[in-house]
């Protein structure tokens, strides 16, 4: 009986929520909403975190489970305080048959630009004279865009000792992480995606496709990558997004690769919500070369919205672990997943019922803080 009793408890806490939740027709102020599950929460005890503390989040946004999680049958180590350098150059990665192509040194640069879409002044970052700039000295923006109306911001460049162009996507620029995600949790699989040659039983949440095509952000992006093409026509296209930023990315990514005719279109998103579902994982996987998906510890937004609405994952995922190691500290492990986007031995594994809890966790990848007030 047992079983059946936590199936039924399973879908008390992810439907539950779902069936009375408000349906997202109005995405700004669904992304506003509070769920009666922060009431549940909020009554476990939790440890503070200057983080946290610091945007204001209400208690029951704070990981539950503070204590680093038991050591998976993983491997990469890097302290989470180190350069760049240092870290990814510690790095060694045990699952060596699905590491193939996997690259922590590029990951932990990549995870640096797409930090830099959190900083405020976005003059500095269009004069790449931004702090966080400095450590990827080289990088040529062509363009920073902010659509105020629907609070979104995106940027585009060239990146010479990569030969490539790079587009990143930054996520909702909120201090309400949680409960945007916690809202989340109500969305289903529900639109169709417009383009030529998608297969007839892909489905997409609206309110990503929504946020994609009907803010300024498609337009902008499929002319700005247009005009760059020209100036750079080789070398590959990474499209990089954190969390909402995530999701565009991975729309941004499909479009850009049907529009132009793209040979090598390369995504790294860090702790990207779902985004449609198996048939629109598969369709993605066939389109783009690479797809690495990041995700940390017990980060909220990749365990949403729910797998049981008709959600997937793209593949693959790369999975980020705290653990103690005693006399070293905290370390910082990195587990490659399998290849079906929901590997059950990772962030799945940290999620009891497929409900992950932490914003600390959303908020830093690959050692590099993605939401600090605006810092730069
Ligand atoms: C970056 O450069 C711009 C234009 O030269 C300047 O206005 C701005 O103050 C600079 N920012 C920093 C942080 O140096
Ligand atoms: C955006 O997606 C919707 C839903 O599929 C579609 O009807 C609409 O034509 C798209 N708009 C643009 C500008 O691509």
């Amino acid at each position: 009986m047992r079983g059946p009793a936590l199936l039924a408890l399973a879908l008390l806490l992810v439907v539950g929520p779902a069936c009375c939740a408000r349906h997202p027709g109005d995405l700004q102020t669904q992304l506003m909403l509070s769920s009666g599950l922060n009431g549940l929460l909020s009554d476990r005890s939790s440890l503070a975190d200057p983080l946290v503390a610091d945007l204001g989040l209400p208690a029951a946004a704070q990981d539950q489970q503070q204590e680093p999680l038991a050591n998976p049958a993983v491997h990469t180590l890097f302290s989470a305080d180190s350069a760049i350098g240092r870290r990814a150059a510690r790095a060694s990665l045990q699952r060596p048959e699905k590491s193939a192509g996997f690259d922590p040194v590029k990951a932990a640069k990549l995870a640096q630009l797409q930090s830099i879409s959190y900083c405020a002044a976005l003059d500095d970052v269009a004069n790449w004279n931004c702090t966080r700039c400095a450590q990827l000295p080289d990088f040529e923006p062509y363009l920073v865009h902010f659509d105020a109306s629907w609070d979104l911001l995106g940027y585009i460049g060239y990146w010479p000792s990569m030969g490539a162009k790079v587009i990143v996507f930054r996520g909702t620029d909120s201090s309400s992480w949680y409960n945007w995600a916690e809202n989340m949790r109500a969305w289903r699989t529900d639109a169709t995606y417009p383009v030529d040659g998608a297969p007839p039983a892909l489905r997409l949440h609206s309110g990503f496709l929504i946020l994609w095509n009907s803010s300024s952000m498609a337009s902008t992006f499929h002319a700005a990558f247009g005009e760059l093409l020209k100036l750079h026509p080789r070398g590959p296209t990474y499209v990089l997004g954190h969390s909402m930023g995530g999701a565009l990315a991975h729309l941004a990514a499909l479009d850009l690769q049907i529009m132009y005719g793209l040979q090598d279109v390369k995504v790294y998103t860090f702790g990207s919500p779902r985004v449609g579902n198996s048939v629109f994982s598969e369709f993605f996987s066939q389109k783009v070369s690479e797809s690495w998906r990041f995700t940390h510890g017990r980060d909220i937004v990749p365990s949403v919205p729910p797998q049981l609405l008709g959600f997937r994952h793209v593949s693959r995922e790369v999975w980020l672990v705290d653990v103690d190691d005693g006399p070293a500290g905290v370390q910082q492990r990195i587990v490659v997943c399998d290849d079906t986007g929901e590997d059950p031995s990772c962030h799945n594994a940290a999620c009891r019922l497929g409900l992950c809890t932490s914003v600390a966790d959303h908020l830093v990848y690959m050692g590099a803080h993605m939401y600090r007030g605006g810092e730069c």
